[in-house]
């Protein structure tokens, strides 16, 4: 299976003002759907800093998928988009707009979420919001799908459109 790192975006995780609920949620459910957990780090809402480990993530192949909670809406701070896209060589936009749309049945404020998905080389870079509801609610919207996306990208992929991954109507 694949490798996931995680990377939370918080000022007050990083100070240790904060217990990071959302880092743990996310590494729950990627147990679950039996990825390992090959890195893990609280870091502050600044963008340098945020691209450059993006992109050290991707580069040196630490994980297929790099997940990111926090700094994805209105506040000042808030820059992990920008951090995201500056680094990401193709964009996904599908996976953002999946998340908002289940995201707008369960809160309209989803709508305020700022998320981007990408590519860098051979990872999947995604942004998910700070809250560990919220957290939940976006990563477990995805993560099936995600796995055939990395199939793809990791030359891993057997045919797609077979009819199997058909909604059934
Ligand atoms: N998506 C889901 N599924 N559930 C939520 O509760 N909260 C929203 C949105 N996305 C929410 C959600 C809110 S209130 C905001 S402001 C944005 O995510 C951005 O969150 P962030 O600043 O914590 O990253």
């Amino acid at each position: 299976m694949y490798r996931a790192a995680i990377l939370t975006i918080s000022d007050k995780g990083h100070a240790g003002e904060r217990e990071d609920r959302s880092g743990e949620a996310i590494r729950e459910i990627l147990l679950t759907k039996g990825y390992t957990v090959a890195h893990y780090a609280i870091l502050p809402d600044e963008r340098e800093r945020i691209a450059a480990e993006l992109a050290r993530l991707a580069d040196q192949d630490v994980a297929e998928l790099i997940l990111t909670t926090g700094g994805t809406g209105f506040s000042p701070r808030d820059v992990t988009p920008e951090a995201t896209t500056a680094v990401c060589e193709r964009l996904c936009p599908g996976i953002p707009e999946a998340m908002r749309a289940m995201s707008m049945e369960k809160t309209r404020r989803a709508m305020l979420s700022r998320a981007v998905a990408g590519l860098r080389g051979g990872s999947l870079l995604i942004n998910l919001p700070g809250s560990p509801k919220a957290v939940r609610e976006c990563l477990e919207c995805v993560i099936d799908e995600v796995a055939h996306g990395l199939d793809i990208l990791r030359g891993n992929a057997a045919e797609c459109g077979s009819g199997q991954a058909r909604i059934q109507s």
